[in-house]
Order: C-alpha cells, then sequence, then structure tokens
C-alpha cells in the first residue's frame, strides 16, 4: 500500500509521497518540498538524508548487517576474494568464468602506469603522506588518455577499460608511494601475480630479490580490501558522487574519494587506531585512562575506531576482522602488545554506561591496523590500503549515476544566517 507523509506549514496542508526501499527502509520523497511549499529540510551532517536510491550495498545498522549486493558480508568475506567482489560491486552480479577471466586480463593489462608518471612522483618531498601522492596521482594518471580528457558522459565505450585501469592502478601508484617516501627503487608489476600479491610485490621486493609471498599474509590484506570495499553513502563515496554528478571523468571523481577519505574521522581512522595504541603502550596506561579522557568532551580525545553514523550495534566487518587479526598473528607467530591493548579497550567500552548508552562500538578500523602492521604495511599507509579497498565501491557509485538517465548534479541548498544586506564601506571609512 503507498504511503503518503502529511504536512502542515503556515495554515496549508500538503501531502508528500513516500518510497520503500526492497529492505522496507522508508523515505519521505522530499524532492518537490521547496517548489509546492517554499520551504527546505534542514539536516547537518545529513543523517537523516537520503541523497540517493542505490542497488549496491545495504547495511542495516541497529542490526549490524553488511550486505553487497545482497550477499552478505560474512559470506563473502569467507568465500569470495577481493577481485571476484571488486566485480559483483561494480556489475550487479558474481562473474562467470569468462566473466572473471575478462576482468583479470583487463586488470593485468592496465596495471602499468605511464613511465612519464614517475617524473610526477620525483616532484613530492620524501615526506609527504602517501594519501596526497595517491589523489594526485590518480588525477594524473587520467591526463595520460585522451578519451578521459575529452570524458563524454554515459558515453564512452572504454568504462570497462578505465575501470580495470583505475582499481589495478590504484594499487600500483600506491606501491610507487610507498617506495618513493623511502627513496627506493620502483618494483613493476608482475604478470603472473594475482592482484593483491602484486601489491606485496611491488611495496617490499628489492631489484635483486623477490619479497616472499606468504599465502596467510596476502589472504589478510585480501580480507582488508574486500571488507573495505563499498559502504553505501558514506563521507568519501558522496564525494565521488558529488564530484560525478557535474559530469566530472572517473578518475577526478574517485581521486576525490581519497581526499575525503583521509581524514581521521573517516578513512584516516585506522593511522589514528594504531597511533592512540601506541601512545597508550609509550604512557604505560592500561587503557582506563585513555577511557576516561575519550570521555571527557575537553579532552580533546575520542576512542578511535569506536563509533560510526550507521552501526549502533558491533559493525559486521570489525568482527570479521577481529578474528582474522588473532589468525594472522598466530600464524605469522606475533605478539603485539597494541593487540592486547586494544581487545582491553574494547572490553572496558563495551561494559561503560557512556559507549554502552550511545551505542558505541568497534568499527572496522579498530582491528584492522593491527594485522597491517603484522604484515609490514607502514603506518602512515594504512589510509592508503582502504583507499585500494573502496576504489570498487567508488566505481560502482559512479557508474550507479552515470547509467541513471534522469540524475542531476548535487547542489544542496542552505539556510543563511549571516549578515542581512550590508554596503560596501571604502578602506579610509572602516573602523
Ligand atoms: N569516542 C568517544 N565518544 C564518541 C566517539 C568516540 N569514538 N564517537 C562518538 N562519540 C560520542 C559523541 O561525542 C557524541 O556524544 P554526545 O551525544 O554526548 O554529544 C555521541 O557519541 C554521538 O556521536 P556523534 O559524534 O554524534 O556521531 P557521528 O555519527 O556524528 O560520528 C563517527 C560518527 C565520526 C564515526 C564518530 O563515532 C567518531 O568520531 N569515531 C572515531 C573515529 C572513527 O573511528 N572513525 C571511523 C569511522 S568508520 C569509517 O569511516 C571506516
Amino acid at each position: 500500500m503507498s504511503k503518503e507523509a502529511k504536512l502542515e506549514l503556515d495554515g496549508k496542508s500538503y501531502t508528500l509521497p513516500t518510497v520503500t526501499g526492497s529492505e522496507g527502509e522508508k523515505a519521505v520523497d522530499v524532492s518537490a518540498l521547496r517548489a509546492t511549499t517554499n520551504y527546505i529540510t534542514l539536516d547537518d551532517g545529513y543523517g537523516n538524508t537520503g541523497s540517493c536510491t542505490s542497488k549496491i550495498t545495504f547495511i542495516d545498522g541497529d542490526e549490524g548487517i553488511l550486505r553487497y549486493r545482497g550477499i552478505p558480508i560474512e559470506e563473502l568475506a569467507e568465500k569470495s576474494n577481493f577481485i571476484e567482489t571488486a566485480y559483483l560491486i561494480i556489475y550487479g552480479d558474481l562473474p562467470n568464468h569468462a566473466q572473471i577471466k575478462r576482468f583479470s586480463d583487463l586488470l593485468t593489462d592496465n596495471q602499468f602506469l605511464h613511465e612519464d608518471m614517475k617524473f610526477h612522483f620525483q616532484g613530492f618531498p620524501s615526506g609527504a603522506h602517501p594519501m596526497a601522492i595517491l589523489s594526485a596521482m590518480i588525477n594524473a594518471a587520467s591526463c595520460y588518455d585522451e578519451d578521459l580528457m575529452r570524458w563524454q558522459w554515459g558515453k564512452t565505450k572504454q568504462f570497462d577499460v578505465y575501470v580495470a585501469r583505475l582499481i589495478s592502478q590504484v594499487r600500483t601508484i600506491a606501491a610507487y608511494s610507498y617506495r618513493k617516501s623511502k627513496g627506493l627503487p620502483l618494483i613493476y608489476p608482475k604478470q603472473n601475480y594475482k592482484y593483491t600479491a602484486n601489491f606485496l610485490h611491488m611495496m617490499f621486493s628489492n631489484p635483486y630479490e623477490d619479497f616472499e609471498i606468504k599465502p596467510e599474509v596476502v589472504k589478510a590484506l585480501d580480507l582488508i580490501f574486500l571488507l573495505h570495499a563499498d559502504h553505501e553513502q558514506n563521507c568519501s563515496t558522496s564525494t565521488v558522487r558529488m564530484v560525478a554528478s557535474s559530469q566530472a571523468n572517473l578518475f577526478a571523481s574517485c581521486a576525490a574519494g581519497v581526499c575525503a577519505l583521509w581524514g581521521p574521522l573517516h578513512g584516516g581512522a585506522n593511522q589514528s587506531v594504531i597511533e592512540m595504541l601506541q601512545q597508550i603502550h609509550r604512557e604505560g596506561d592500561d587503557g582506563s585512562k585513555f577511557i576516561t579522557a575519550a570521555k571527557d568532551k575537553n579532552s580533546g580525545r575520542k576512542l578511535m575506531g569506536f563509533g560510526h553514523r550507521v552501526y549502533k550495534n558491533y559493525d559486521p566487518r570489525a568482527k570479521i576482522i577481529k578474528v582474522a587479526c588473532d589468525e594472522v598473528l598466530s600464524k605469522l607467530h606475533i605478539t603485539d602488545p597494541l593487540l592486547d591493548i586494544a581487545k582491553r579497550l574494547e572490553e572496558s567500552a563495551l561494559n561503560d554506561s557512556y559507549f554502552v548508552e550511545r551505542k558505541l562500538y568497534p568499527n572496522v578500523d579498530f582491528y584492522s591496523g593491527i594485522i597491517m602492521r603484522a604484515i609490514g604495511i607502514p603506518v602512515e599507509m594504512f589510509t592508503v590500503m582502504f583507499a585500494i579497498g573502496r576504489m570498487p565501491g567508488w566505481i560502482a557509485n559512479y557508474k550507479e549515476i552515470m547509467d541513471e538517465p534522469k540524475s542531476r548534479i548535487y547542489r544542496p541548498r542552505q539556510v543563511y544566517t549571516g549578515k542581512t544586506i550590508n554596503h560596501y564601506v571604502p578602506i579610509h571609512d572602516r573602523k
């Protein structure tokens, strides 16, 4: 049964249509509100605003459910891998044999950067943050392709090639940005390595000796990529959609996503979590002092890796990562004091009324950094790992609005609260 919302404003009555999603999520459609009432909705931080309808990812934050194209994240984590999941997210269905072969071949064919891009890497100072390099280089990569430069919205026949190029090259750029920051020679990708193994090779091999690719390390990193692959309308994905809506090309839109991801309240949280755990360890705190500070709004501290705008229950990705974390550390025979601190912090927070009342649980970033540390990824590269993982989600969201014939430029309104009319005063008359 279709429902309508009733709105009373200035003594007049309006009806607004409602929309119900395939999982029963309900929305009041306010798209005609301003035209009919002259009012807009005000929703700071967009906590109650659906910016689009989407068929890609479903999250039920109260129940702790996450599904890509309908498939539970737990099933994908157990049975799939990052590249197959990327295909699912971007194209809507799991690939058959021929489709995954074509996709893998395209990824391999597109993994090399244009040789001239090496000169761009040289231009960055050695201390440059890899996220800055990543975003700049994704944009720069598009300059080597004429079709991308003359991007025709919805018309390119090469879209599949660009998808593969972006997924493949983000990994090459990421590894190069690390090598550059260490002053190390760049290592080219190998044809016979699969996606994640090739990344580890480009990061850690040297010109004389190939890095030993351990299956447990590949599995753990591939899982991290897969768990980050999409997460509906988060800050970076919304940014990608915002930029895409202006009909900017795929690379420019995803480069903007990298910038949005960088902040510590979003993808940068994985770096902040490890820095927080290191600080607690250095100070010899058992975690209790930090928890007290995180509850005090004046301390400027937060329990990083905790809380989420959508999950008001355990983040299902954090559950999977916590198990993987124990597994990989044990297989690699590593004992990390930071893991003990993290577990203690989690236990204290989950029994503390401040965190319980606010429904603050560990999110995906709480344990992912400990795995990355164990497999040798430097802390400043953690958010870059997130960006590699999130690329399929950004691309799928880009494709979704590009495929929508009625898509409009994103252009929110505001309620102006500044000065009313205020005339120009010449400088000599100013106080
Ligand atoms: N530590 C301490 N208090 C917290 C935390 C935290 N990590 N997170 C939220 N709170 C408190 C807030 O201060 C607020 O308290 P109040 O009601 O007394 O004012 C309450 O919990 C609600 O939090 P909001 O800030 O309103 O939640 P919001 O949805 O705006 O923010 C966010 C979500 C950004 C994730 C927040 O929880 C946070 O900053 N967490 C730490 C950073 C982090 O881990 N980010 C990664 C997110 S997941 C991702 O991007 C992959």
